[in-house]
C-alpha cells in the first residue's frame, strides 16, 4: 500500500520538489498551498487523481486549515507524513518593516506549521506502527541559526519554529511521531530568486551568496534530506534541525 503525504507549499520551489520526488518514490501526495500547481506540473506524474491532490488552503488560517485536513480526513484514515515548507519572506530593516509583513511572517512560517501539525495529529497517529514511525519534517531555515542583518524577522520566525520542533518531538514521542527539520541556507527558488535585490524598492535583502562548497542549494540538496528524515535509516532521529547549508554558518569567513 502507497504511504500519504501531506505537504504544504506544495505548489513552488522545495515543497513543489518534494511532491514530485515523492510522487516519483509512489507515495500518494496532498499539497496544500495558496496557489496551484504550476502549468508545469500538468505531467503524468501530477495528473493521476488518486495519487496527487491539491487542495486550496491558507496554512496561517484556522478555519482553512481545519477543513483541508477534513477533507482529507474523509477520503483517507491515516497519514505517514507532514512536511510543512510553506513559509513567506519579506525583507527589511526591522525598525523599517510594516507591522502587516511582521504579522504575515508569523502567521504562516510558525502558526501554519504549529496548525498543520496540529490537524494532522489524529492522522499521523493512524499512520504510525510499531518500527514504523510517522514523520514531521518542517522547513525551517539557516537564518534561524545565523540570522542576517535585513531579514531580521524572517530569521526570528525560523528560529521559533527550530524551538517547535524539539517541543512538538518530546510531545509526539508517545504517539510514535518524529518531528524533525531542515535548516537549509540559500536556495534557488521563486522566493529568492523573485526577491528585491538591494536596489529593491524599501528592502536590505541580499542572498547569502555562494556557500563554501561553491554555489547556492537546489531544491534538491534540501528534498534528499527531507526524504533521509522520511526514510527508515531515520527512525532514531527526532527532535533535530539540521542545516543544509553548504558549510555557509560553520565558521566566518573573511572572503
Ligand atoms: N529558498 C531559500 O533560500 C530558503 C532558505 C531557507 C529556508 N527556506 C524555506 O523553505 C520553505 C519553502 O520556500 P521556497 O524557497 O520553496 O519558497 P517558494 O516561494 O518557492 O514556495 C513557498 C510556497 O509556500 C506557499 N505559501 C505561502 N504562503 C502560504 C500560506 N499562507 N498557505 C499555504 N501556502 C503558502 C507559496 O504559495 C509557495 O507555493 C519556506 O518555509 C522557506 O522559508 C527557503
Amino acid at each position: 500500500m502507497s504511504k500519504t503525504a501531506v505537504v504544504t507549499g506544495g505548489s513552488s520551489g522545495i515543497g513543489l520538489q518534494t511532491a514530485r520526488r515523492l510522487l516519483a518514490d509512489g507515495w500518494r501526495v496532498w499539497s496544500l498551498d495558496v496557489n496551484p500547481p504550476p502549468p508545469h506540473c500538468a505531467t503524468p506524474l501530477f495528473m493521476r487523481a488518486e495519487m496527487f491532490s491539491y487542495l486550496a488552503c491558507n496554512v496561517s488560517d484556522i478555519a482553512s486549515t481545519q477543513a483541508a485536513f477534513e477533507q482529507i480526513q474523509n477520503q483517507t484514515e491515516k497519514i505517514d507524513a507532514l512536511i510543512c515548507s510553506a513559509g513567506v519572506l519579506r525583507a527589511g530593516r526591522l525598525v523599517d518593516q510594516p507591522p502587516e509583513h511582521i504579522d504575515m511572517m508569523m502567521n504562516v512560517n510558525i502558526k501554519g506549521p504549529w496548525l498543520s501539525t496540529r490537524y494532522s495529529v489524529p492522522l499521523l497517529k493512524n499512520g504510525s506502527t510499531p518500527g514504523h514511525p510517522a514523520r514531521v519534517v518542517f522547513v525551517g531555515s539557516i537564518s534561524g541559526i545565523r540570522p542576517k542583518v535585513g531579514t531580521g524577522f524572517y530569521a526570528a520566525s525560523k528560529a521559533a519554529l527550530h524551538v517547535l520542533v524539539g517541543v512538538l518531538a518530546v510531545e509526539l514521542a508517545d504517539a510514535n511521531i518524529l518531528v524533525n527539520a531542515v535548516a537549509p541556507g540559500t536556495v534557488a527558488t521563486p522566493m529568492i530568486c523573485e526577491q528585491p535585490g538591494p536596489e529593491g524598492i524599501g528592502t536590505s535583502f541580499r542572498p547569502s551568496g555562494m556557500s563554501p562548497l561553491g554555489r547556492i542549494a537546489e531544491p534538491d540538496d534540501v528534498v534528499d534530506v527531507i526524504l533521509f528524515f522520511l526514510g527508515e535509516r531515520s527512525c532514531y532521529v527526532t527532535g533535530t534541525v539540521l542545516p543544509v547549508d553548504g558549510g555557509t554558518r560553520a565558521a566566518f569567513s573573511p572572503k
